[in-house]
């Protein structure tokens, strides 16, 4: 495995593979978990070339505290893609990034970057745009690997690659969320949980899961009371804050009535517990 740290770098070693296969790239921002290796052995299953990219970029943090608290384990992820046989690892600094004069650019995402982490995070879609498109000039790799932990960002992304007009040569794979054996979404931030806010997190997917057995079995329940049980559920079991527990369509238009119900893809949510935020979603067409 090789690991890169400058774009120079980087270009000369594409040189070489290139033509010689398609590439999947997976990016990441390090503390590295089952979760990020999934997306790393499904590129691996799919692809010649794997290239997984570790960068903690700050200008998706609009809180700085969050960017100084944010783990950083560079020995063991490495360690770890190295045992899942991922070929080219690239952990830039921030210069390789973002050089001097660097702009950034403005993506109109439209309506998805001001609801639910959009609202809550402003600005924070426009970095990981910023940084996704970034990685992208440099690597051009034929697919690219996210997860649906971070469902939201995986729809700003495929919207990100239409206006950017890469939607067709780069194809986006989305993988589905690994979890611990109770249920709890794999993240880096669990590792700031106790054992025992972790075990009290586990209401997070709890919650997903009943409000999604409501809506399918379409017992007419009204969607405020369904919303209002899972939030007081969420605070009972030791959340300090939910941020929101809401349902989307595919436009990531926010379910208002239940006449709309139906058009429900997915119910997503933002809760925090022991100061550190945590989200989830369950999506609705899939077991
Ligand atoms: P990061 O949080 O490191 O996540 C990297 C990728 O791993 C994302 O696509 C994320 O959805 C996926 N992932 C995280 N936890 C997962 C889990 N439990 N199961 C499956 N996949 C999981 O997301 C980012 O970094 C950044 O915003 C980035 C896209 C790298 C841009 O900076």
């Amino acid at each position: 495995m090789k690991v890169i740290h400058t774009a120079e770098a980087l270009g000369i070693a594409l040189n070489k593979i290139q033509g010689k296969g398609n590439f999947g790239f997976i990016p990441t921002m390090g503390a590295l978990h089952e979760g990020h290796i999934s997306l790393v052995k499904r590129s691996i299953i799919e692809n010649e070339f794997t290239i997984c990219s570790i960068f903690v970029n700050q200008k998706q943090f609009n809180n700085t505290a969050d960017f100084e608290k944010y783990p950083s384990t560079i020995e063991s992820d490495l360690a770890k893609l190295a045992s899942a046989k991922c070929d080219i690892v690239f952990v830039p600094t921030n210069d390789q990034i973002y050089p001097k004069g660097f702009i950034s650019p403005y993506y109109a995402l439209g309506n998805i970057e001001n609801v639910l982490e959009g609202f809550y995070r402003p600005g924070h879609f426009q970095g990981v745009c910023i940084v996704v498109n970034r990685l992208l000039d440099l690597i051009k790799p034929s697919k690219m690997y996210l997860g649906l932990k971070d469902y939201q960002q995986c729809m700003v992304i495929q919207k990100m690659l239409e206006l950017i007009g890469l939607d067709k040569s780069i194809k986006l794979c989305f993988v589905e969320t690994i979890r611990d054996a109770q249920g709890l979404a794999l993240s880096s931030r669990n590792l700031r949980l106790s054992e025992d806010a972790k075990r009290k997190a586990l209401v997070l997917i709890n919650s997903l899961k009943k409000a999604k057995d409501i809506l399918i079995k379409n017992t007419n329940a009204e969607l405020s009371t369904i919303k209002a049980a899972a939030i007081k559920d969420i605070l009972n079991a030791g959340f300090e804050s939910v941020d929101y527990f809401d349902f989307i369509d595919q436009h990531f238009d926010l379910i208002k009535s239940n006449e709309e119900s139906k058009n429900t893809i997915a119910i997503l949510t933002a809760a925090t517990i022991e100061g550190v935020r945590l989200i989830d979603n369950i999506q609705i067409y899939t077991t």
